[in-house]
């Protein structure tokens, strides 16, 4: 057994094992297009670039890496902001009652819609990224937010919300703790809940939330395309909660159901909540406990978003969990790539896939692995980084000062 990660082969690729019903309902394309119909009004937005890095794939024998840099998303650093903001839009529609029709960006700020909302109080909890994204939309709209962060956030991170004009409460526990109170003070004030992750009669919110990511996967396709690239043959991505995850599964389902992707989900090992729950089997979400130690904070969550489980289960091929070195690595190869290939700031959830593709390729020697990630010359791997260096000082300890260092026994050999 491998030290660097460990992995479960929870599909081997046949549709008979899959159920795409609810990946199909939940992200068919033209939900994605919604999306992307408010993300283009919003002042200041752009397509943000798909990187190829040929010589890196060449190097590892696979025809093609292709990473959407989501550090480059408005001014925010991470993707998270395309979720909230859908999610916002979304809820300001129904709770108008104008689900029948679009409104326009420039309503959403006029004085008559904020008066219209002026008994709207937005609350969430965040690791991070998601925290800083509700706040920007919420300042944006000219609406009232509260974040929730736990204890061991970081204080840039918290910062990057606060000058938002969101209101900051520390909890006293880990990201799961932060959600529960997120939602009891809620509960109590009148405040709407804006939630990445899903829970028992909580699922409206969080569903338009991964669907706004989506918007993100069709900005790929058409870059994609550009490239004469129809269909990316793998995808890698990250999961915390499993939001994101179930929507780059959900989207590439729904757009190839016939020949989906090979699906690759990655986790820090000691926050492996989805990859447990798969390795339990018994089809539901199951939590991990603890201090969910990693540096990978955007991906430090115990707790699955079930709906999203759902569709990850029904869909995803390969589990995987692994060291925090790995995500370190991917960070280094980003900032200091091979000669012609481009330069990417990804943080360390943002740059996981990477490290763990790398990991694949250099390392890997199970048969059974090999067989079923079916990674050759031919393989076009698409993968998203999520974050730029959301944590600018452990970012530089990473990459400068060579923290998270690779164990002797992994180190590059060739
Ligand atoms: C940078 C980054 N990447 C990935 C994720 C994972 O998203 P999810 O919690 O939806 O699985 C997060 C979540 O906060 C994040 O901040």
């Amino acid at each position: 057994m491998h030290h660097d990660y460990e992995y479960i082969i929870h599909n081997d690729g046949s549709l008979e094992k899959k159920d795409q019903r609810l990946a199909k309902e939940l992200f068919s394309i033209e939900h994605a297009r919604d999306a992307r119909k408010f993300h283009r009004q919003i002042p200041g937005y752009r397509m943000t670039p798909l990187e190829s890095l040929p010589n890196l794939a060449s190097m590892l024998k696979i025809g093609g890496i292709y990473i959407k840099d989501e550090a480059q998303r408005l001014t925010l650093n991470s993707f998270k902001v395309m979720g909230g903001s859908y999610a916002v839009y979304r809820f300001i529609k129904k709770y108008l009652g104008a689900e029948d029709r679009d409104l326009s960006f420039s309503y959403l700020t006029s004085d008559e819609c904020h008066e219209r909302l002026k008994d709207v109080v937005f609350c969430s909890a965040t690791d991070g990224n998601h925290g800083r994204g509700l706040a920007w939309a919420s300042m944006v709209l000219g609406l009232k937010c509260h974040i929730y962060v736990h204890k061991d956030t970081s204080r840039p991170r918290i910062e990057a919300i606060r000058q938002y004009g969101a209101s900051i409460t520390i909890v006293d526990g880990n990201y799961d703790d932060a959600v529960r109170r997120a939602a009891e003070d809620a509960e109590r004030n009148g405040w709407y809940v804006v939630s990445d992750t899903s829970w028992d009669g909580y699922t409206e919110i969080p569903t338009w939330i991964m669907q706004g990511y989506t918007s993100i996967l069709l900005e790929s396709q058409e870059q994609l395309a550009g490239l004469g690239i129809i269909r990316p043959t793998h995808v890698v991505v990250q999961a915390g909660v499993g939001a994101l995850a179930a929507s780059v599964v959900g989207f590439y389902t729904a757009l190839f159901p016939e020949n989906p992707p090979v699906f690759i989900v990655v986790e820090p090992d000691r926050a492996a909540c989805i990859y447990e729950s798969i390795m339990i089997g018994d089809g539901r979400p199951h939590s991990v406990k603890g201090d969910l130690e990693t540096i990978m904070a955007g991906l430090a969550c115990g707790d699955p978003s079930p709906i999203a489980y759902e569709v990850l289960r029904d869909n995803a091929d390969i589990f995987i969990r692994c060291r925090d070195y790995v995500a370190a690595r991917g960070m280094r190869i980003l900032s200091c790539p091979l000669k012609g290939d481009p330069f990417v700031i990804s943080g360390e959830s943002g740059a996981v896939p990477l490290g763990i593709l790398y990991s694949l390729l250099s390392e890997a020697e199970e048969p059974e692995l090999k067989k079923a990630l079916r990674l050759d010359s031919d393989s076009m791997v698409f993968m998203i980084n999520t974050e730029g260096n959301t944590d600018p000082i452990d970012f530089r300890r990473i990459i400068w000062d060579g923290q998270d260092q690779v164990p002797k026994e992994y180190r590059t050999k060739v």
